[in-house]
Order: structure tokens, then C-alpha cells, then sequence
């Protein structure tokens, strides 16, 4: 394959960041207010009606961006139903490239942060939750737009199953091992060595030379 040329993430952290934890505390005691958007609102109904009372295992792509890993957790994991949820429509969109002749799998174009609290809402129950290559925000100050530095997490983990996240940037799986243990769940990271790519930004990064790291939670 080509060489990429994908930079490698700079921080002006030195660890893990000193004010996540009191954050995360701050959102377990405040309830989250914000409307929900009518898009995600629609959305979240579709793939309601996709499942159809659905009582097996459910399984979320979360950020999948083109859905290449989407359609790979499907052929994966054929008795089970898998959700592959991406904010950008022109992502989504591409899916055609990466689809495969299954049906237990959908692709939708949603706000996770919306969709998230739907589904808990609803009382979703996962076997298994994705989020692959999140987009970093590595500054100090952007701690709050990382995902396990939002309130959208707490709704996340409501929603249970086994949690699987990769990113290039080992400080932000420690990160969120570090909210994890917080929060009563264990989690080791290992790094990355499948023979194939899961994900596009995978194989960017791999190009590129760059170690991917993943995350998975132990289960007790
Ligand atoms: C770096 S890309 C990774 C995509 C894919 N997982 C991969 O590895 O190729 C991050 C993805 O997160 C999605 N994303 C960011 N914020 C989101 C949100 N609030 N709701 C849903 N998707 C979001 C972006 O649209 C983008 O596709």
C-alpha cells in the first residue's frame, strides 16, 4: 500500500487531563436538558422500526463513519442486529463502496449525542458497542468535545455491552480507562494488530506508520 502522510496527534497534555473526572462527576448529577434534533428524533424511529421488537443482540457502530467496519461487525456477528450511527451524511452516503448482502445491519445518519439519550431512553440493551477512531480534539481546552469528557458518554455506557474503541492517540483510550475506573469498569488497552484494517482512518493511520491502539472493558 501507498505511504500516508496522516500526522501524528500533538498535545499540550502531559497525562491524563486533571479536570476529566471532575467533569464526569459534574454529569452524573446533572441531568442533561438540551432539546433533541428532529433529524436524530426521525432517525432513531427508523432503525426503532428496523428492529421490530428485535429481542436478540444488538450491536452499535458508533461513528462509522463510511460503514466499512459496520458491514464487517455484521458479517461478524450474524444472529445479531448492528446499528452503524454517523453524524455526516456524506459519510454515510459512501456506504454503497463498503456494503455487503446482509440484512442485519443498517446504517443512519444521527447525532450520537441525541441518539444515545434516545436509546436509553427507550431502554436499549447492547451486547457489544464500537467506536472506532473518534475524532480526538487534543488540546487541553477541548477535553469537553472528547467524548468520555461529555454527558453523551454517561448515556453510552447506560446502554451497556462490551465496549471496544480504537484511536491513534494512546491518551485518549487512557482517558477513558480512567473514566471507567471511575465509574466501576475495568479495561485494558492493547495495541492494534489485525491483519486487515477495521476502519478507512485505520488504514490511513497504519500507512502512515502510526501505532492504533484499542480499549476493550473486562468484563466481572
Ligand atoms: C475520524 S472519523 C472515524 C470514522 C470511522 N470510524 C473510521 O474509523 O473510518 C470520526 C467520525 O465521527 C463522526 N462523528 C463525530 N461527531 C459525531 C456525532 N456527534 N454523532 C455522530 N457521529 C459523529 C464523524 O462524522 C466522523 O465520521
Amino acid at each position: 500500500m501507498a505511504q500516508g502522510n496522516s500526522r501524528v496527534i500533538t498535545t499540550n497534555q502531559t497525562g491524563v487531563h486533571d479536570k476529566l473526572i471532575d467533569l464526569v462527576g459534574r454529569y452524573l448529577h446533572s441531568p442533561n436538558l438540551k432539546p433533541i434534533n428532529a433529524h436524530t428524533q426521525i432517525a432513531f424511529a427508523e432503525v426503532s422500526d428496523w428492529l421490530d421488537g428485535w429481542q436478540g443482540d444488538i450491536i452499535l457502530d458508533n461513528c462509522c463513519g463510511v460503514g466499512a467496519s459496520t458491514a464487517k461487525i455484521a458479517k461478524l456477528y450474524p444472529d445479531a442486529r448492528v446499528i452503524g450511527i454517523d453524524k455526516s451524511a456524506q459519510r454515510v452516503d459512501k456506504h454503497a463502496h463498503y456494503a455487503i448482502a446482509q440484512d442485519n445491519y443498517i446504517l443512519v445518519r444521527a447525532d450520537l449525542n441525541d441518539f444515545w439519550r434516545l436509546a436509553r431512553k427507550a431502554q436499549w440493551q447492547c451486547e457489544k458497542q464500537y467506536l472506532l477512531y473518534p475524532n480526538p480534539y487534543p488540546k487541553s481546552t477541548q477535553v469537553q468535545k472528547r467524548w468520555h469528557g461529555s454527558p453523551a458518554f454517561l448515556d453510552m455506557l447506560a446502554l451497556g455491552g462490551a465496549l471496544v474503541l480504537r484511536s491513534n492517540w494512546r491518551l485518549y483510550l487512557e482517558e477513558v480507562a480512567t473514566v471507567l475506573t471511575y465509574l466501576g469498569t475495568r479495561s485494558s488497552i492493547k495495541e492494534v494488530n489485525d491483519a486487515e484494517p477495521m476502519t478507512p482512518f485505520e488504514a490511513k493511520y497504519q500507512n502512515s506508520g502510526q501505532v492504533c491502539w484499542e480499549l476493550c472493558t473486562i468484563r466481572v
